[in-house]
């Protein structure tokens, strides 16, 4: 099942309860949320704080990309604010392997990211302990780069492995997803779309995200 998870990164903070209502009208079914530390990624965003504040204005799952180094001191305070999904780098994670036991044990879904420049090999042993993997298609920090086109054989191959393994995990993927990629993306095996720019960036979010999955669901039809 295609889901789409508009990333609150490009959305107005000032109306951000309206612009979360639209696009869930839109047919987003997941409201992602881009936690940044200024160090494992050169930008800062929100905490706990504004978690916990959009978590009364919406009853979908809170999707928390955790873009910061030591996460296993946040994840507490982000479940507690209300977070369902909580994922974090590999790249970011010493004890990675702890952290995803960690985020589970909160009671949230975890999850494990990969930047443009790692392997989905890097992966390889903490694939079952994943509720979903995040496929970054920019370099993570900012909302409205260019989508990077390698990162589709890395959801082609990590769909390769989940059946050869036998595994449960999602494919989730983020950044420079929009109408001119969305097919490719789909076509490529991933099931939960981020989308900021595209949803947020102009327009009207409702709109923008019927479009997104319109073009999506379409692409699933097609794919052979
Ligand atoms: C980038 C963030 C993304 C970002 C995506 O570091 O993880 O979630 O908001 O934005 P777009 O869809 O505009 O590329
Ligand atoms: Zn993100």
């Amino acid at each position: 099942m295609i889901e789409l998870a508009p990333s609150i990164l490009s959305a107005d903070f000032a109306h951000l309860a309206d612009h979360v209502q639209r696009a869930t009208e839109g047919g987003a079914t997941l409201i992602h949320v881009d936690i940044m530390d200024g160090h494992f990624v050169p930008n800062l965003t929100i905490g706990p704080p504004v978690v916990k504040s959009l978590r009364k204005v919406t009853k979908l799952p809170l999707d928390c990309h955790l873009m910061v180094e030591n996460a296993d001191e946040f994840i507490p305070a982000f479940v507690e604010a209300g977070a369902n999904w909580v994922s974090v780098h590999q790249e970011a994670c010493v004890h990675l392997d702890r952290t995803l036991h960690h985020i589970r044990e909160h009671g949230a879904l975890a999850g494990v990211v990969i930047n443009p420049a790692t392997p989905v090999e890097m992966l390889s042993e903490v694939l079952d302990l994943v509720d979903y993997v995040l496929v970054m298609s920019v370099n993570p920090g900012f909302g409205g780069q260019k989508f990077l086109p390698n990162s589709l054989h890395k959801m082609r191959r990590l769909a390769e492995i989940r059946t050869r393994r036998g595994l449960n995990f999602r494919i989730e993927v983020d950044g420079g997803v929009a109408l001119d990629t969305v097919a490719e993306v789909v076509r490529a095996g991933a099931e939960i779309l981020v989308a900021g720019n595209a949803v947020f960036g102009s327009g009207d979010p409702k709109t923008n995200a019927e479009k997104l999955l319109k073009a999506a669901i379409e692409a699933t039809l097609l794919k052979v």
